[in-house]
C-alpha cells in the first residue's frame, strides 16, 4: 500500500475530485482527515474524522491543525483540493465575488499550508495543491479562477523552495475539465446537456473528459514516495488542454 499508516487531510472532501481522493487514499491505507464545508457527508467513512467549516475562516484552520494534532500527533500528506469557480466577465464581477474567488482557492490554500506544515513529521512530508488548466492559460470569462489558481502554483513553487530542507515537498495537479457533479450540473443548466458536452469536448486534444479517479491518481502519485524526488512541479491531467 502506498500511503500506509500516512496520516493525510484533504480539503474539499464532500464531493468530485476530493472524494476520488479520499477513496483512493484510504485503499492505500492512509488515515484520513476529511473537510469540507457542508455539515456531513455521505462519503466519509467511520473511521476518518470529519471536521467541516470554512477555510477562508482562520481560527478554523488553526482549530483544525489543533484538532489533527490531537487525534493524529503528525500528519504526513495535505490535499489543498477545495475550491471555487466563478464565471463572469471581468468587468462585470463585483468586487466581493472576486474576494470570495481569491480567498476560496488562495489564501484559504495558504492558511492551510501555514497550520500544517509544522505538524509534518521530522523526516518531512507533502503538500498537493489542485490547480486547474485555467491556472496555466487564461479564458476569457474566468479571469479571477485563472489568476488564483495560477497564484496558487506560484504559492506552491515558492512553498517547494522554501520548506526543501525539511524535506517538505510540495507539487501541484492541474486538472482539466473534470467530469465531477458540479460540472455536469453546469451542463444541466445551459440546456442540451449533450450538445454542452460534445462542444467542450472537441477543445480537449484526447476528446473527453477527465474522470474524478485520473485525476485522484495523479493526486496519489505526488503524496507518495514514487515521487520522493519530484518538488515544485505542475502535473497537467487535461487531456493535453495546455500542450498547445
Ligand atoms: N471539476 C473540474 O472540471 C475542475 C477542473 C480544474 C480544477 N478543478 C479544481 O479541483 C478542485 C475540486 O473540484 P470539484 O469539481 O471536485 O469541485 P466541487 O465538487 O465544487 O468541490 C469543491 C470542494 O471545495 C469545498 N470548498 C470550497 N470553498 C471552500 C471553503 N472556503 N472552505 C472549505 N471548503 C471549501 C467545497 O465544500 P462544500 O461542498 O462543502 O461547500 C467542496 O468540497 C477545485 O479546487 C477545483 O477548482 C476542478
Amino acid at each position: 500500500m502506498r500511503l500506509d499508516k500516512a496520516t493525510a487531510l484533504v480539503t474539499g472532501a464532500s464531493s468530485g475530485i476530493g472524494e476520488a481522493v479520499s477513496s483512493h487514499f484510504r485503499r492505500e491505507g492512509a488515515r484520513l482527515l476529511l473537510t469540507g464545508r457542508k455539515q456531513r457527508i455521505d462519503n466519509a467513512q467511520p473511521e476518518d474524522l470529519y471536521v467541516p467549516g470554512d477555510l477562508n475562516d482562520e481560527a478554523f484552520v488553526a482549530d483544525l491543525a489543533r484538532q489533527a494534532a490531537e487525534t493524529f500527533g503528525t500528519v504526513d500528506v495535505v490535499v489543498l483540493n477545495h475550491g471555487l469557480q466563478a464565471s463572469s466577465p471581468l468587468a462585470d464581477m463585483a468586487y466581493d465575488d472576486a474576494r470570495d474567488v481569491l480567498h476560496s482557492n488562495l489564501l484559504s490554500a495558504f492558511l492551510v499550508m501555514k497550520y500544517f506544515a509544522p505538524l509534518m513529521p521530522a523526516a518531512g512530508g507533502a503538500f498537493v495543491c489542485v490547480s486547474s488548466r485555467l491556472g496555466m492559460v487564461g479564458k476569457p470569462n474566468e479571469v479571477l479562477y485563472s489568476a488564483a489558481k495560477g497564484g496558487l502554483i506560484m504559492l506552491a513553487k515558492g512553498a517547494a523552495i522554501e520548506w526543501a530542507e525539511r524535506n517538505i515537498r510540495v507539487n501541484v495537479v492541474a486538472p482539466g475539465l473534470t467530469a465531477t457533479p458540479i460540472i455536469e450540473a453546469s451542463f444541466q443548466r445551459k440546456g442540451d446537456p449533450e450538445a454542452q458536452r460534445r462542444q467542450r469536448e472537441a477543445q480537449i486534444p484526447l476528446q473527453r473528459l477527465a474522470t474524478p479517479d485520473e485525476v485522484a491518481d495523479a493526486v496519489l502519485f505526488l503524496a507518495s514516495s514514487e515521487s520522493s524526488y519530484i518538488t515544485g512541479a505542475v502535473l497537467p491531467v487535461d487531456g493535453g488542454y495546455t500542450a498547445f
